[in-house]
């Protein structure tokens, strides 16, 4: 069954003096999630937005391995906000900004790049592991925010388990979903049909569906030229 962990560093595993945590699904699906981001990345360059980035560990990872992008990673938990800025600070790598807090709940978030200016347009926004582990309100945060913020072009990377026309794809999904909804009846595994009208309203289409291990998707919308 899917794993997840609403709070890291509260769920047993060591914390390191600088306050990195870690995520053990991380070291898992890291690789598998960075290839689908290279294949439409790869030779881009832009500023990426990570919204739930949890640990911090992802947006490193995809930093060292896509030099020419800046990762914008945030969250809104201060223990993992400390966790990025540690991970970024062990890193040491130059496209790797501070973390950014970002509420996805209210619809009116803004990346708070630059002091006192408006947001870059941006060239991806990556999601992953967030919105079956929150309320609806947080998947319509994050279309409107990726409506509001994507380039022309760009990109709305979400991963995690999905429904497809209402269904389960697998077994493991629906009990983890049972579980979900047994810890918070707001929280669930969504549908991508459910996630295209969002999508819709905000003015991006789904262009991809990747296949992951564990029964994951990583979905792709594009905002269109004409949004
Ligand atoms: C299961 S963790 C996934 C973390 C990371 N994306 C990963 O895959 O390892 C969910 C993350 O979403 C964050 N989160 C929950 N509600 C949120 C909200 N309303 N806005 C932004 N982030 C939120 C949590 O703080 C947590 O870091």
């Amino acid at each position: 069954m899917a794993e997840y962990v609403v709070e890291f560093g509260k769920d047993g595993r060591p914390v390191q003096p600088d306050g990195r945590l870690d995520a053990p699904a991380y070291h898992r699906n890291h690789q598998a999630i960075r290839l689908v981001l290279q294949r439409f990345l790869a030779g881009k360059s832009g500023d990426v937005v990570e919204a739930g980035s949890g640990t911090g560990q992802h947006v490193i990872d995809f930093a060292r391995h896509m030099p020419e992008i800046t990762w914008w990673p945030s969250d809104l938990n201060e223990q993992h906000l400390q966790s990025i800025a540690a991970w970024r600070a062990h890193a040491g790598l130059e496209n790797v900004r501070p973390p950014l807090r970002i509420d996805l709940a209210d619809s009116t978030w803004c990346p708070q790049m630059h002091e006192g200016g408006a947001p870059t347009k941006l060239l991806a926004m990556f999601c992953a592991n967030v919105i079956h582990i929150a309320p609806w309100r947080v998947a319509e945060g994050l279309f409107a925010g990726a409506g509001r913020y994507l380039q022309q072009d760009g990109r709305l990377f979400l991963y995690g388990p999905f429904k497809r026309g209402g269904k389960h794809t697998a077994v493991s999904n629906e009990v983890f979903d049972a579980s979900l909804r047994e810890r918070n009846g707001e929280w669930g595994v969504r549908d991508i049909e459910a996630l295209e009208k969002l999508a819709a309203r905000a003015g991006l289409a789904l262009i991809d569906i990747t296949d992951m291990p564990a029964n994951n998707l990583t979905l792709v919308f594009e905002r269109s030229r004409a949004a």
